[in-house]
């Protein structure tokens, strides 16, 4: 199986990305973005509001690894929305990662003005700061406002999946518009009832692999990119290993009937994008 997923532009996305999203401390994150690259990962995501720009940037460097190499994501946090806030918010996330342009850049939440963020988006993509533009938690609603009302549609789309909530309509979408689908949160946020699944152990046991591989592998034959965090060596190791199997259609169409609608997480229509919480946030979040 090819590692990578081609974006509509032609942009090869490395398939198996690794999330820094709540590493705990300076020590754990240093410990585990190194181990990480160790193991083969180049693709990391992170974002402004995860705070870990500077250190990952830091961490590849002492890699020795040459930075074309890496696949860097980053986001434009809610309090960056707006014309001149989200140019300024792109120079900040480069200075912190000491680079000097971007693999992936994402407008993080829909929340208000991001009309007016994907225009500099646009813009940044054509001067050759970004390869990849992009949205995360974006429904139809918003891709379609983007549709009728830009030139350029985004790459990628990064939203809460997994078997309990496969997101299957807004998956069929993206594929019919060519927007890649990439799942954050693609164990369940490590969720017991996913990860001692009776239905997922059996397939699991079947390849001797783990549940957790199993769903990645799910993912991967979806065509969606998956960005685990782990900071545990030996799941960082297991996370990656999963190219060398495959799971056939009955085992596909079994977990496909796993959906049961659970968020694990934020609702991309929840307080994250409400203008009065962003106002407040602007207060704290600089
Ligand atoms: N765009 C957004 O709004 C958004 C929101 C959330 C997350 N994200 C991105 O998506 C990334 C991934 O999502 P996530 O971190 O929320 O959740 P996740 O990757 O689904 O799950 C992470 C959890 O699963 C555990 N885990 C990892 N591998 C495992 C394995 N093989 N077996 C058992 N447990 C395992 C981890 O624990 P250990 O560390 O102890 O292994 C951790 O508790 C984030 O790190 C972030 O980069 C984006």
């Amino acid at each position: 199986m090819n590692r990578t997923v081609e974006a509509a532009n032609g942009v090869n996305i490395p398939q198996l990305g690794f999330g820094l999203y709540k590493i705990k401390d300076v020590k754990t994150f240093e410990r585990t973005v190194e181990e990480a690259i160790r193991v083969g990962y180049r693709h990391f995501d992170t974002a402004k509001i995860y705070g870990n720009e500077a250190a990952l940037g830091r961490a590849i460097q002492k890699s020795g690894i040459p930075r074309e190499e890496f696949f860097i994501t980053s986001k434009a946090w809610t309090t960056d929305l707006g014309y001149r806030a989200t140019k300024k918010a792109f120079e900040q996330t480069c200075r912190k990662l000491n680079v000097t342009y971007l693999d992936m850049y994402l407008i993080h939440f829909a929340g208000p003005q991001y009309p007016e963020s994907w225009k500099v988006m646009e813009e940044l993509y054509e001067d050759s700061k970004i390869k990849v533009i992009g949205v995360a938690n974006f429904e139809i609603r918003h891709l379609e406002h983007l549709k009728k009302n830009s030139r350029i549609l985004p790459k990628v789309n990064q939203i809460e999946t997994h078997p309990e909530f496969p997101q299957h309509e807004l998956h069929d979408y993206m594929v019919k518009h060519r927007i890649l689908h990439e799942a954050w949160g693609p164990l369940g946020q490590g969720s017991k009832v996913l990860l001692e699944h009776p239905q997922l152990g059996e397939i699991a046991l079947r390849h001797q692999k783990s549940i957790a591989q199993v769903i990645l592998r799910w993912h991967l034959q979806r065509g969606i990119i998956v960005i685990p965090k782990s900071s545990n060596p030996q799941r960082i190791k297991e996370n990656n290993e999963i190219f060398d199997f495959g799971l056939n259609e009955k085992e596909m169409e079994q977990i496909r009937r796993l959906d049961t609608g659970k968020r694990y997480s934020v609702s991309p229509n929840g307080y994250m994008v409400n203008p009065i919480y962003v106002k407040l946030m602007k207060l704290f979040i600089r």
